[in-house]
């Protein structure tokens, strides 16, 4: 995958019809989603429990864009082959998950994905200071995991920033996740952001049954944007 900055919408399944994943994929994909993230969650780490990997298997033939699969886990490192095993593009822990971080990444080098780290909102962006190197994305979460449909946290854009200064011309995306929509997304490119998660503000009042709407959803953030 060849390394560029142009914004990226990856809408989260979490958000999708649970009964119709397959055709929920196809949808959003046709409708112009550049990435499908999928969220992992354990009801340990989170209060919510979703995807072990027979179901990231399930939804690998249906993605033909680029499967960027978010642990909300911990213990994270036992998960990471079954992930890989299971189709993911990219996989990426929570700094919190463990206090060795540093290990998980190069776990998730080791399996030839791609590898990204996680940030919750209590967490500093310094976390990653020693970490940058073995990085392919830094993920900052703007709400606090476990659910959509949840109320942008506004103190996260200065950490953007931040990370963005870190990273500097390093080929290294940095993702915002949760709460993202045409009024926060322009904030949080303005800071620094390049791949925007998206889940209510992707498949609010769409279906598989009318998947045009999640094209108007998605342009409305994009037109935000430009
Ligand atoms: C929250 C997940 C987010 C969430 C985004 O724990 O990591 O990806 O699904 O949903 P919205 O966009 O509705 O905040
Ligand atoms: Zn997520």
């Amino acid at each position: 995958m060849d390394f560029d900055r142009k914004i990226k919408i990856a809408p989260s399944i979490l958000s999708a019809d649970f009964a119709n994943f397959g055709a929920e994929i196809r949808a959003i994909e046709d409708q112009g989603a550049d990435w499908v993230h999928v969220d992992v969650m354990d009801g340990h780490f989170v209060p919510n429990l979703t995807f072990g990997p027979p179901a990231v298997k399930a939804f690998r033939p249906h993605v033909t864009t680029f499967m960027d699969v978010h642990l909300m886990i911990a213990p994270v490192d036992a998960y990471i082959e079954a992930y890989a095993e299971a189709g993911a593009d990219m996989i990426t822990a929570h700094v919190e998950a463990s206090p060795h971080p540093h290990r998980t990444l190069q776990a998730i080098r080791a399996t030839g994905k791609k590898a990204g780290i996680a940030l919750n909102p209590g967490t500093p962006a310094e976390a990653v200071d020693y970490l940058l190197d073995l990085c392919d994305m830094v993920l900052v979460m703007t709400v606090n995991p476990g659910f959509g449909g949840q109320k942008f946290i506004h103190s996260q854009l200065d950490k953007i920033a931040r990370i963005r200064a870190l990273i500097g011309d390093r080929p290294i995306h940095i993702q915002v996740d949760g709460g993202v929509d045409p009024t926060t997304a322009p904030l949080v490119a303005k800071a620094g952001a390049d791949v925007l998660v998206a889940g209510s503000a992707v498949f609010k009042d769409g279906s598989v049954d009318s998947p045009q709407i999640y094209g108007v959803n998605m342009q409305a953030i994009r037109t935000s944007i430009a």
